[in-house]
């Protein structure tokens, strides 16, 4: 038993996504874990683990049950309790937690703020034009705007917030749902202009105790809903992970010129992290700039990265609680992993629920095939949708290609009323690598 650990784990999940299935996935598989609880779950981790009903959002109701059931390690998903600072509540009453305190999950709360940071810490990222707490401002910011122009809801928006877009028209009817409709309430109330950049994206996360860092292998996020790009923003449509993709001196620019000066900025700024944080990087002709940070792991990229992990997670993750992260403890299986999202109609806007989904049984049984659950509600044997992303399909194996082909034949098998998804998850990327001239 490692020296942090007394005795075997007794661990809570805070979330309810794929990406809490999947972390749930990969703990049971851990000899040092011997009970996981979620809270508040969902219809296919309660087939795994036992769910407790809670709202992700209600503190008070996490805490009463993280209190009730003292875990050794409690696993925050989400942004909004750590925004909330359900973190620091853990910490105050002597419960080890994965996750940054509530100043810290400023970085993702509030873009404005992690946009001064960056600025302070001198962190490569787009430039700013302005920040605007009235539509009228924004308006007239956009007469001699720069175009593509970015513009961002400074709160949480579920990776719906953002709008890159050359035409005028869309600009001020995303700026009225931001800030006349309100359409993401609060998160609305000020809106920051930024530069639009070209490049190709990574996911670039790491786990850190506050001190050391480990990076997770890199990741490839398909944020649009439409194949090569096209139609809005969403929280994700599938992802892979792929053996080689980032070239080591790319890597060490990251780290050097991003991840470092982050994470010694916030200890400088008494705000020191532990836990998971994502880095949005667009990879531009001028180097590695940030896009956006996460105080978490990525929705769906943690689907394609668990099935990479060739390391004990409950253990890698009790030590980050413990401030005794030890950074060779990870490791990859090589190759590739790839997920596939499938949404419901209506999805990333108001999706339809309620309809039945088919074949489910029949993709699991495919070899290699795992399945996390998201927006699914079970009644009997049947499951059925009830949310935008329904459910991700994942698979692993010895190049990107094979992997995400394996995870489509799986996607055939399920079917509902409405179901849409990407058909181009890896395959624009083959088996090529990044950097060259963009590094
Ligand atoms: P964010 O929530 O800030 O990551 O934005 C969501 C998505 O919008 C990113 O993953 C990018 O695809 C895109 N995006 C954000 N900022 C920019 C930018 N400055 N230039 C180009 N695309 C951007
Ligand atoms: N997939 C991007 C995110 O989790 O925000």
């Amino acid at each position: 038993m490692p020296p942090y650990l007394a005795v075997t784990m007794k661990i809570l999940v805070v979330g309810g996504g794929g990406r809490e299935h999947a972390l749930i996935w990969k703990l049971r598989q851990s000899p040092l874990v011997d009970k996981i609880w979620c809270t508040p779950g969902n219809s296919g981790i309660s087939a795994d683990v036992e769910c407790l009903g809670s709202r992700a959002d209600d503190v008070l109701s996490l805490l009463a049950i993280a209190e009730r059931l003292r875990p050794d390690l409690t696993i925050i998903g989400p942004e909004l309790p750590l925004t909330q600072g359900l973190a620091d509540e853990l910490t105050h009453r002597n419960l080890p937690v994965v996750g940054p305190s509530q100043r810290a999950a400023e970085l993702e709360g509030s873009k404005v703020f992690a946009k001064q940071f960056m600025e302070r810490h001198n962190i490569p990222t787009a430039g700013a034009y302005g920040v605007y707490d009235n539509a009228v401002d924004a308006y007239t910011a956009l007469c001699s705007a720069d175009w593509p122009l970015v513009i961002k809801a400074d709160g949480l928006a579920a990776g719906k917030g953002v709008l890159v877009t050359s035409s005028p028209d869309s600009a001020t009817a995303f700026i009225e749902r931001l800030m006349e409709q309100r359409e993401f309430g609060d998160a609305g109330r000020q809106v920051l202009f930024e530069e639009g950049l070209a490049g190709r994206e990574i996911s670039y996360i790491v786990i850190t105790d506050g001190e050391r860092i480990s990076p997770l292998a890199p990741a490839h996020d398909y944020k649009r809903v439409g194949d090569e790009d096209t139609g809005p923003n969403t929280g994700g449509m599938g992802a892979f992970s792929l053996e080689g993709w980032l070239p080591p001196e790319l890597e060490q620019r990251i780290l050097r010129e991003i991840v470092h000066p982050t994470i010694a900025g916030l200890a400088q700024e008494g705000r020191p992290y532990r836990g998971f944080l994502y880095f949005g990087i667009m990879l531009t002709a001028n180097g590695p700039k940030v896009l956006e940070f996460n105080v978490r792991l990525g929705d769906p990229e943690t689907q394609a990265l668990v099935m990479r992990m060739d390391f004990d997670l409950a253990d890698v993750l009790a030590q980050a609680a413990a401030g005794r992260l030890d950074p060779q403890s990870l490791r990859w299986y090589p190759g590739a992993g790839v997920c596939v999202v499938m949404a419901a109609e209506g999805y990333p806007g108001g999706p339809r629920t309620g309809d039945r989904i088919e074949g489910l049984a029949q993709a699991a049984a495919l070899p290699g095939i795992t399945i996390f659950h998201a927006g699914t509600r079970r009644d009997g044997d049947d499951y059925y949708t009830s949310g935008g992303r329904v459910l991700t399909v994942s698979c692993a194996d010895n190049s990107l290609v094979s992997a995400g082909a394996r995870c489509y034949d799986a996607v055939r098998l399920i079917s509902f009323s409405g179901a849409h998804y990407r058909t181009d998850i890896g395959k624009d990327r083959g088996s090529t690598t990044l950097g060259g001239d963009r590094g």
